[in-house]
């Protein structure tokens, strides 16, 4: 059976001139790893300002449905009977609460909220350890936490390390803010100063009283501690899901005298650690400036660790002069 899926054109201005292509890469590991679909042929069209993807998928219609309603460059999809006979298919958006909570803040360095909806996609597809009623993501450099946020949408628990106390603050009051505004129900237990386990902030929130007081783990925790600290007890997750520093300092001015860490020195200390963090055929998506590391060069690095490759290609697009973003997915390997 064919089938249309139409893009959201605006969103070239993040994916600049890659748009098809990242986001018939996106919906080549949904089909495979999710679908379970054998052969996947997709063809990228552009057709004026509009853009699809048209693709052959024989499995259960309505699995597909669902996956395609949560793609992030979703704008329509159709099964498509003949060249001018469309048929719509229902999409339907299921989060847990409503997209201003990735979107509503806006700061220097902060990750694409689709860009990140695409690397939670692509690792929850990859994620084969199973825990599918409790599929926790960590983001061990988290910043606001756009990925915990999206975690949160999908009703995944959360889990977020930074060396950013400022960072860490803004993002604990943002939650609070934005779950008083939607009159959400929450709790917020922001931790001491220097605290021993480096515990920054734990953040629970409800669509109503009965299921926030259901709830016994935090939505979300947070440590301020460096992403390679050994010390810090994070537990053990389905799913890494970072992006990686750019080179460039975001520090908050109390930081401002920290040089940056060469990122292949920092990926290898900080994925030394990712064993014990995640469980076995848990799934890690990374989105890196391949300006500072081949893409190779990082699979090598992640392989060193345990983890094996499961995709690399159609996603690096330009961002601008100085950054060319892509996204590596892979996943921990029986072999450790
Ligand atoms: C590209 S930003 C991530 C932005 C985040 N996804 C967001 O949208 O807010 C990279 C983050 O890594 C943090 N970082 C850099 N080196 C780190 C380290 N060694 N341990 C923990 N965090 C680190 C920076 O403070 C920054 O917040």
């Amino acid at each position: 059976m064919k089938f249309r899926l139409y893009l959201e054109t605006d969103l070239n201005r993040v994916f600049t001139k890659s748009l098809g292509a990242i986001a018939a890469a996106e919906l080549d590991v949904i089909l495979t790893y999710c679908l379970m679909a054998s052969e996947t042929k997709i063809s990228p069209v552009e057709e004026g300002r509009t853009s699809f993807l048209d693709f052959d998928f024989d499995g259960e219609r309505d699995a597909l449905v669902e996956q395609l309603g949560r793609l992030s460059a979703t704008a329509a999809a159709f099964a498509v009977h003949a060249p001018s006979s469309l048929e719509p298919l229902p999409l339907r958006e299921q989060l847990a609460f409503g997209t201003e909570v990735v979107t509503a803040q806006r700061y220097r360095g902060k990750t694409s909220e689709r860009l990140t909806r695409l690397m939670l996609n692509v690792a929850s597809a990859a994620d084969t350890s199973k825990a599918v009623d409790d599929r926790s993501v960590l983001d061990p450099m988290c910043g606001r936490g756009t990925t915990l946020n999206w975690a949160l949408l999908y009703g995944a628990r959360a889990t977020g390390l930074d060396l950013d106390r400022r960072a860490l603050d803004d993002y604990a009051t943002f939650l609070e803010q934005w779950a008083k505004i939607n009159r959400y129900p929450h709790k917020m237990r922001r931790y001491k100063k220097q605290n021993t386990e480096c515990r920054h902030f734990d953040f629970t929130v409800a669509a109503d009283r009965a299921v926030l007081a259901g709830k016994t783990v935090p939505d979300i925790r947070t440590f301020h501690a460096p992403a390679h600290s050994g010390a810090v007890a994070v537990g053990r997750h389905a799913m890494i899901v970072s992006d990686l520093p750019y080179g460039i300092q975001h520090h908050a001015r109390s930081d401002s005298n920290r040089k940056p860490t060469p990122i292949g020195d920092l990926v290898e200390n900080v994925a030394a650690l990712w064993p014990s963090q995640i469980r076995t055929g848990g799934s890690v998506a990374l989105s890196w400036n391949t300006k500072t590391l081949r893409a190779s060069d990082l699979a090598a690095l992640l392989e060193r660790a345990g983890f094996d490759t499961v995709a690399t290609r159609g996603f690096e697009h330009q961002v601008d002069r100085s950054i060319s973003r892509d996204v590596l997915l892979a996943r921990r390997s029986n072999r450790i």
